[in-house]
């Protein structure tokens, strides 16, 4: 095998699309050689009360019934199971045993599944970038890169919530799975690059979010062992919790109450792995909550009737109570990096050092590399894959627009296994906006509970998202030119030179502009890709009160990213997980819905 990194690297403007392709080959490799040396050996559940959905009763009845084993249904499940009997049923399966999830080096793997049996779902928005949603009990918390930080003060004044349960929330989470991150070389360096490039004063290790630069939490332990909002349910009381796994919520179900007329949940309609449909109903004073997630949570109340009329019944559905903004608001920060090939060797880092600027835009960073596993090698280190921009956002682009159905997708991720070898090694500076101001909405596709629905974010669609971007970039330029950064860039590739390199990686599905120069707003748009922080569709004010009660329907709360109008802090998971308990803590508190039963 040629080792061929100096010949490119001497020569930027050669074609660098051959890097993710190359990640993509040694991931089909490994699941060749676990297709034969891999038994998918039943591990014992990590808790007695989780059970898969074929073990349930065909009907069953408790106080509280979760929908979404995600990153805010765990902690919301376990609080509620303190007082109360609570079923929560989850979709997809166990995180405990799949090392894909529970390794740091692991990240891209799971991205990289899109089986029907993987914890992600990969879905592609109508703008032609390339997303992904959880599909396993923890939720993104089993996917995601691991940032840990709260959201300012300010932010939780605005959502009103009392700054004082939410403080106790957050730290009710710290202390199972937030930690502190080792920051080895490549990390440091972009820390010092960007207080040299003015994003100040520093503020050292912190989970808040203040201006300047931080070394924020994760929730990867000192051995890249990853805590995901699974942990949580340690909080549980194992005599009141019931954990379903593979358990897809097909709708819900509703009695009109009399006099009134308005529809009340009353329970729900799940289906197992073998496709048999089991129902769970609500005792006297009970609630339904529904924890799927910015893309499940529309989705499952438009498909139990709960939606734009027009859009329902085109498909079918009974409209139960006509709600136009289920579905609205959908909003995707922008993320756009630039790509930074290292002459020396750097760690394999997810995000820990974050530059938070006052123009409103957010400054992370990733590292890695991959080694060309010879055949001849045996004793060669194992093939460590590139942590966040790996086959899931290459290549794609060769399937034109009318044919990227899931199966064009898949082929086309499948024909990136070509024969490149060599090896690689660098960084991935990038940047998300504050916000975004920009949105869209949300469609069901089919009422198939396991289709994706359409999902348009209209990345950039307001100015000042797009003057955000292109300051950001601005930023991590003055990073890359940094005194502190110098030993991890090759001198002789200028900033713009890097830029060229990154513009022509296939990250998106979007046309791509040939300009004399590149304006960096047209690289904004251009190299647009998902940092997963979507959120929206089921907004508090819009679809859910304060409370987040569905507006026009009774015993139904929507609790997670859905109900966000704005992305929380730099990062979101903390402030997911934190509304999780703080929910389940004020739920506890009205103690007046149910009454508790022993
Ligand atoms: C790849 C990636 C990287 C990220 N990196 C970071 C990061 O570094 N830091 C950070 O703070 N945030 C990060 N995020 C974002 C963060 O993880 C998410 O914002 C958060 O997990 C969303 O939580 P949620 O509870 O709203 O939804 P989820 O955690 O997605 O929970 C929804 C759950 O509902 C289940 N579900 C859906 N529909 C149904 C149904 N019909 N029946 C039963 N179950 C159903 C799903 O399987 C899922 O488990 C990342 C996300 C991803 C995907
Ligand atoms: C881990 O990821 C690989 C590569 O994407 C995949 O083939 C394999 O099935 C995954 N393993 C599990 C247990 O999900
Ligand atoms: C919550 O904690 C933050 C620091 O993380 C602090 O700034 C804020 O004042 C606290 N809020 C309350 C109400 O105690
Ligand atoms: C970057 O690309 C533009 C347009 O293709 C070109 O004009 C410019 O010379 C390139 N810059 C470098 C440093 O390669
Ligand atoms: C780049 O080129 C496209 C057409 O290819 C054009 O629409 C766009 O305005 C140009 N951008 C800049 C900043 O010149």
């Amino acid at each position: 095998m040629a080792f061929q990194r100096p010949a490119y690297l001497a020569s930027p403007t050669l074609p660098v699309v051959h890097l993710p392709r190359m990640g993509l080959a040694r991931w089909l490799l490994l699941l060749l050689v676990c297709f034969v040396s891999c038994s998918h050996s039943d591990l014992a559940p990590k808790y007695r009360f989780l059970k898969q959905a074929t073990d349930a009763p065909p009907v069953s009845y408790y106080d509280y019934i979760v929908v979404g084993g995600g990153t805010a249904g765990c902690p919301l499940a376990a609080t509620l199971s303190q007082k109360f009997q609570v079923l929560l049923l989850e979709r997809g399966d166990s995180p405990y045993g799949n090392k894909n999830i529970t390794n740091l080096a692991s990240f891209a793997d799971t991205l990289a599944d899109n089986s029907p049996t993987s914890a992600s779902q990969r879905f592609v928005s109508e703008d032609g970038v390339i997303n992904a949603r959880a599909r396993v009990l923890g939720g993104g918390s089993c996917l995601n890169a691991g940032f840990y930080t709260r959201a300012s003060p300010d932010y939780v004044r605005k959502a009103g919530w009392d700054g004082q349960l939410v403080n106790q929330s957050y730290r009710w989470v710290e202390q199972l799975v937030a930690f502190q991150p080792p920051m080895l070389q490549w990390q440091s360096a972009v820390r010092d690059g960007l207080l040299e490039a003015g994003v100040t004063p520093y503020n050292g290790f912190t989970y808040d979010h203040i201006y300047g630069t931080k070394v924020g939490g994760t929730i990867f332990d000192r051995n890249g062992e990853r805590h995901t909002a699974a942990d949580l349910l340690e909080y549980a009381d194992p005599q009141r919790l019931t954990v379903l796994l593979h358990a897809t919520t097909a709708r819900i179900l509703w009695r009109t109450q009399e006099g009134s007329g308005r529809p009340k949940a009353r329970g729900v309609l799940y289906r197992d792995a073998r496709g048999r449909f089991r129902s769970a109903y609500l005792r006297e004073g009970g609630e339904l909550i529904v924890s799927a997630g910015a893309m499940g949570s529309p989705q499952l109340l438009m498909l139990s009737g709960v939606g734009p009329r027009a859009a329902l019944e085109k498909l079918g559905i009974r409209v139960v109570v006509e709600q136009p903004m289920v579905g609205q608001g959908m909003s995707d920060n922008p993320m756009n990096a630039i790509f930074v090939p290292s002459p020396s060797p750097v760690e394999i880092s997810l995000i820990q050092v974050v530059g938070i600027t006052r123009l409103g835009s957010y400054i992370e960073a990733a590292s890695g590399q991959l080694f060309a596993s010879t055949s001849g090698g045996g004793g060669s280190p194992p093939p460590k894959n590139f942590g966040m921009f790996s086959p899931q956002t290459g290549q794609l682009s060769t399937v034109p627009p009318k044919q990227r159905t899931p199966e064009a997708i898949n082929r086309a991720v499948r024909a990136m296994n070509s024969l490149d070898q060599g090896a690689f090694r660098g960084g991935f500076i990038l940047e998300k906006i504050y916000g975004p101001l920009s949105t869209g909405h949300l469609e069901l596709r089919s009422r198939n509970p396991d289709e994706n629905p359409s999902v348009t974010f209209n990345y950039f669609k307001e100015p000042l998202d797009l003057r955000r971007c292109v300051e950001g970039i601005k930023v991590i330029e003055k990073v890359i030119d940094s005194k502190a950064f110098a030993p991890f860039r090759y001198p002789y590739i200028s900033t713009e030179a890097l830029l060229n390199m990154t513009v022509n990686f296939p990250v998106n599905l979007r046309p791509k502009h040939d300009n004399d120069s590149i304006s960096l707003a047209q690289y904004c748009k251009d190299t647009v890709m998902t940092i997963w922080h979507y959120h929206g569709g089921c907004q508090v004010g819009r679809v859910v009160d304060k409370d987040y009660r569905v507006l026009g329907v009774d015993a139904l709360r929507v609790i997670d990213g859905s109900t966000f109008n704005y992305s929380p802090g730099t990062n979101p998971q903390a402030t997911v997980m934190m509304l999780g308990r703080y929910m389940g803590v004020k739920i506890l508190n009205e103690g007046l819905q149910a009454k508790k039963k022993d």
